[in-house]
């Protein structure tokens, strides 16, 4: 399987295929791949002649050292993970400094209001450091069509907004998430988890089934209400946010409007571990 290590290596790996002007996908990770990235990448193959998937843990948008430092970094079986699903996968691994050209830090993007809410409230800088990593990644890979999963929904719609500001000619494809069979959203931070901590995480997944159905007759505030108390009853979970919002501003709604569309959004922590998900409830 074709591997590049430096921004030099991608750029003549994929000369060949500019050159013949086939279409490029490009799927970004952090690498401690699994089965939601792997959805990712075969959509990816489906709809590119070449793809290349990233594997770089970028430091400029952990807002805490210790997750940073605990990120899982299993390279070697990333690789044969990737190679099992499609041996052509260009897999490009930068080191920070031929990435960044130099100090590994975030440039500061003005994606409005929805880079405050949620995942920005808690994790401040995060979306700068995801901004900043992907505009060098995008300018590196050049690609037709780059896959983002409705797992980081916030991200996504970042994403969208980066591309927009940067003028960057790539097409964004957001993908559905990919859950294990208990409801649990596949994530790398899974590994993390203890046996007891993986077995209660799937409680994410029923809260926010529970919000889906209560959404044809409750208020927004009741449902909230009641997925609080859920978490503040649970022994293991801890409830970082609940929230919901509507999909293009994602602002905290109080209200149902009947034009627009609504995800349940929530942050838990099982131990040290922080746990995302989300759901469309209309
Ligand atoms: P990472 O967490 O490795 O995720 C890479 C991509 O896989 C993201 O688009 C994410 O939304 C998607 N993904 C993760 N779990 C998924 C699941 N269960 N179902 C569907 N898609 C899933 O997100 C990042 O890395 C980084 O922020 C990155 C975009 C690479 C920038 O550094």
């Amino acid at each position: 399987m074709p591997l590049c290590t430096s921004t030099s290596d991608l750029t003549q790996t994929l000369a060949p295929w500019r050159k013949q002007g086939g279409k490029i996908g490009f799927v970004p990770t952090m690498g401690a791949l699994h089965d939601g990235h792997g959805s990712l990448v075969t959509r990816a193959l489906s709809e590119n002649d070449c793809v290349v998937v990233s594997i770089f843990v970028n430091p400029t948008q952990f807002n805490n050292a210790a997750d940073l430092e605990k990120y899982p970094r299993p390279f070697e079986q990333d690789l044969t993970f990737l190679n099992a699903i499609d041996p052509k996968i260009v897999v490009y691994a930068p080191e920070a400094t031929d990435l960044y050209r130099g100090e590994v830090v975030s440039k500061s993007y003005r994606f409005g209001a929805i880079a405050s809410e949620m995942e920005g409230r808690h994790r401040p800088g995060h979306f700068d450091g995801v901004g900043t990593v992907l505009n060098l990644l995008f300018r590196a890979v050049e690609p037709t069509n780059a896959y983002f999963g409705e797992k980081d929904f916030q991200q996504l719609q970042i994403v969208r907004k980066l591309v927009e500001l940067e003028n960057l000619p790539v097409n964004i494809i957001g993908c559905t998430i990919h859950r294990a069979e208990d409801g649990l959203a596949m994530s790398s931070r899974n590994r993390r988890l203890t046996p007891e901590q993986l077995a209660a995480a799937p409680f994410i997944y029923k809260t926010l089934k529970k919000a889906q159905e209560d959404f044809k007759h409750k208020s927004i505030p009741a449902i909230v209400r009641e997925a609080e108390a859920a978490f503040a009853a649970h022994p293991i979970l801890e409830l970082e946010y609940f929230e919901i919002a509507g999909i293009h501003n994602l602002k905290t709604a109080y209200r149902k409007h009947p034009s627009n569309t609504y995800r349940a959004f929530l942050a838990a922590f099982a131990g040290e571990v922080r746990l995302i998900d989300n759901m469309g409830l209309n």
